[in-house]
């Protein structure tokens, strides 16, 4: 690369950086800062954290390599970092799981709103819809009102932040049906959405029918990860059983080019993470990343990072690495200005 190249290149990212941005997908302890978990470890040692957790999952979760030297370790917050290398989607899940017992109080609950916040607002990212796992709060012992206060906070100042409500599927689909009941009658403007994050391949979409009529009734839009763990069947069931208006990631549609034409012809937008699908085993490479075939048949798409903290990734990162797979400079900043289109608050942009 010639020197002037490489200048070029170095200006355009740091043009990507300081541009205004959204991000659609992207979740709350996703996002956690480093610190501020390595902070709440020193406060609460893992042992002493998981005491309450039920025996499945503590087995579940002592199965993953990371977490057990983490559990075993003298010092445990020395060895956080091994929780941020996984080989796949289920120990991805496990460690993303394990973080929620150190969010003990609601006062941990609003430091990790205001350190995610800080996370958006240093990228320059305006708008962002952050996903918040209720449930695995809730089976912390936070209270439901004092979660609700905190996510109902509006502050002027950017970035502007809309909630998307997960029900967490591993929890199946008649907990989430009581948890979105009780929920429907108390929810603050800011949340805007229904998604379910955790294990597709245990609790695939197709049971969830009745949750989406219910939050589609109540007022909320719809999203739900599909397509990533599963294969194609799964973004169908999204479509027409719980009739979503988004897809979160949906990659796995391109295993079906009558799939791929329906979702270009209805403008139904994919929540593209490239470095999270790489990252959990989904593709082996961003070589092998279908989000090119995809862009190249119509389907629209937002680029998003969808648990930074662990990929290691910003979202300018993420959109400046497109540029391996084909994508011009100028279509990468179509990508990225034609997110806030797909936003579920009219006034995103605003
Ligand atoms: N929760 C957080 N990240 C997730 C992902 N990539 N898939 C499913 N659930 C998640
Ligand atoms: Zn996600």
């Amino acid at each position: 690369m010639s020197d002037s190249g490489g200048q070029r290149r170095a200006s355009w990212l740091a043009g990507l950086e300081a541009r205004p941005k959204a991000e659609l997908h992207l979740h709350l302890r996703g996002a956690i800062p480093r610190d501020y978990l390595r902070d709440r470890v020193r406060k609460c040692p893992p042992a002493r954290a998981l005491a309450s957790a039920p025996p499945s999952q503590l087995a579940m979760l002592r199965r993953q390599p990371a977490i057990a030297r983490i559990l075993a370790a003298r010092d445990p917050a020395e060895e956080l970092d091994g929780l941020f290398r996984f080989d796949s989607l289920e120990q991805f899940l496990a460690a993303y799981f394990f973080t929620v017992f150190f969010v003990r109080e609601i006062d941990d609950f609003r430091g990790l709103v205001v350190g995610v916040r800080e996370h958006l607002r240093a990228q320059n990212i305006t708008y962002a819809e952050v996903t918040v796992s209720i449930p695995e709060y809730l089976q912390q012992g936070l209270p439901l009102e004092g979660i609700l206060d905190a996510l109902g906070e509006d502050p002027p100042a950017r970035p502007k932040v809309r909630w998307i409500v997960d029900l967490v599927r591993n929890y199946g689909p008649d907990a989430a049906e009581k948890l979105l009941e009780r929920l429907l009658p108390l929810l603050p403007p800011t949340v805007v959405g229904l998604t379910l994050g955790g294990a597709e391949h245990l609790y695939p979409a197709g049971q969830f029918g009745r949750v989406y009529a219910l939050a589609r009734e109540g007022g909320l839009r719809a999203t739900v990860h599909a397509g990533e763990a599963l294969g194609p069947e799964s973004v169908w069931h999204a479509l027409d059983t719980l009739r979503v208006e988004r897809i979160g990631h949906g990659v796995r549609a391109i295993e079906d080019p009558r799939l791929v034409s329906h979702l270009a012809e209805r403008k139904i937008p994919l929540e593209i993470c490239p470095t999270s699908n790489v990252r959990t085993g989904v593709y082996p490479s961003i070589a092998a990343h279908p989000v090119r075939e995809l862009y190249e048949a119509g389907v629209p798409m937002s680029i998003n990072t969808d648990d930074p903290t662990f990929f290691d990734i910003s979202l300018a990162e993420e959109l400046a690495g497109l540029r391996s797979l084909g994508f011009t400079t100028g279509e990468i900043d179509g990508l990225a200005s034609g997110a806030f289109a797909f936003a579920f608050d009219a006034e995103a942009a605003a």
